[in-house]
């Protein structure tokens, strides 16, 4: 691969994690890579605000489009989320032949197929581990790790803005609205929180993985919703009560007539795994014909945990052109020393 040079569009939650990756490990970035990864432009509507990150001058703009229209550019991260400006954005870049990287769910869930042709057609490509499990390589795990196995059903917590709520309200007994607003002040939730608490945020998310896991295309429409805003205290107690956690899942089981597709409340027996599942965290379940059941666990949303998937994804890009995914340098990697165990 040729140096890569980064237009990032969005300077919000994500987007200042992503900014800060890569410019404070630049250096450990581009020795892994075995090329150059220059942040040149970082676009966002609003270039005043404190980011807590000095950024050098002239590199936050306002103007989306010179970022897609800068010949250096040759990849393009997408973290405004939402559908429709994000939209015209990936397809302006796609065919302008620069590789994208999104976090947005939404997009990929609705226009995944479309932008993997776009791509396709302009000899580029689109990555988005971000936009499921957060920091967590799901998708990568289910696309590389899990080849070898027909994927018989995935399920799990997959947003974690609702399981911080469900996780407070639970250990609390506090109300809905209050917790929700600690999870917006937190940076879990989404601009438009409906989008995370009636469940919406799941079942794009759903349907990114039940596509790759069952090889198919999913319409996220076709997937059952119920949120959790109908959700009381009492409700919780009640559940606790008789040794259940109130948790909110998305299940995808592919079954030999067709595809099971679901995300609702459910009530999670306490010695289930899930049941111990808290704040922003996600975890997911996924049974393979040969290696059984694995879960996958870890932070599904924040600032510096998602960016760490869409910087991987950069990564990928750059070791796709220079050792794909070769492991013949697995063990040859510099000496360190092991330290002693102590017993305290
Ligand atoms: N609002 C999302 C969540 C962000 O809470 O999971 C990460 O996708």
């Amino acid at each position: 691969m040729s140096d890569i040079v980064i237009g990032v569009i969005g300077f919000g939650t994500v987007g200042t994690g992503v900014a800060k990756i890569l410019l404070n490990d630049r250096a450990m970035l581009e020795e892994r890579a075995g090329c150059k990864i220059v942040l040149k432009r970082i676009a966002d509507l609003d270039v005043s605000s404190d980011r807590g990150l000095a950024l050098p001058e002239g590199m936050l703009i306002a103007d989306a489009d010179a970022v897609i229209g800068d010949a250096e550019i040759n990849t393009v991260i997408e973290v405004i989320g939402g559908e429709g400006a994000a939209k015209k954005f990936i397809e302006a870049a796609l065919k302008a032949g620069k590789n994208v990287i999104t976090s947005n769910k939404e997009v990929i869930a609705k226009h995944g197929r479309a932008f993997t042709e776009l791509a396709k057609a302009h000899g580029c490509t689109i990555l988005y581990e971000a936009a499921v499990g957060g920091g967590i390589p799901v998708l990568h795990a289910i696309r590389n790790s899990l080849a070898a196995n027909r994927i018989e059903r995935v399920y799990g917590i997959v947003n974690g803005t609702t399981n911080f709520i469900l996780s407070k309200m639970t250990a609390t007994g506090a109300d809905f609205s209050a917790t929700l607003r600690e999870a917006q002040d937190l940076g879990y939730a989404e601009a438009d929180p409906k989008n995370d608490v009636e469940g919406y945020d799941a079942t794009y998310k759903l349907a990114i993985l039940s596509s790759l896991a069952f090889r198919c295309p999913v319409d996220y429409r076709e997937i059952y919703r119920e949120g959790i805003t109908r959700i009381t205290a009492d409700d919780i107690a009640a559940a606790k009560y008789f040794g259940y956690t109130v948790k909110i899942l998305a299940v995808g089981v592919n079954r030999e007539d067709g595809l099971e597709l679901r995300v609702h409340p459910v009530m999670v027996p306490d010695e289930h795994p899930l049941a111990s599942v808290h704040d922003a965290f996600n975890a997911i379940f996924i049974r393979g014909s040969s290696l059984g059941d694995s879960m996958l666990y870890g932070r599904g949303a924040g600032e510096l945990p998602t960016a760490s998937a869409v910087v991987g994804d950069v990564m990928n890009l750059a070791f796709r052109g220079t050792q794909g995914f070769s492991h013949d340098t697995d063990f040859a990697l510099a000496e360190r020393k092991v330290l002693p165990i102590s017993e305290s």
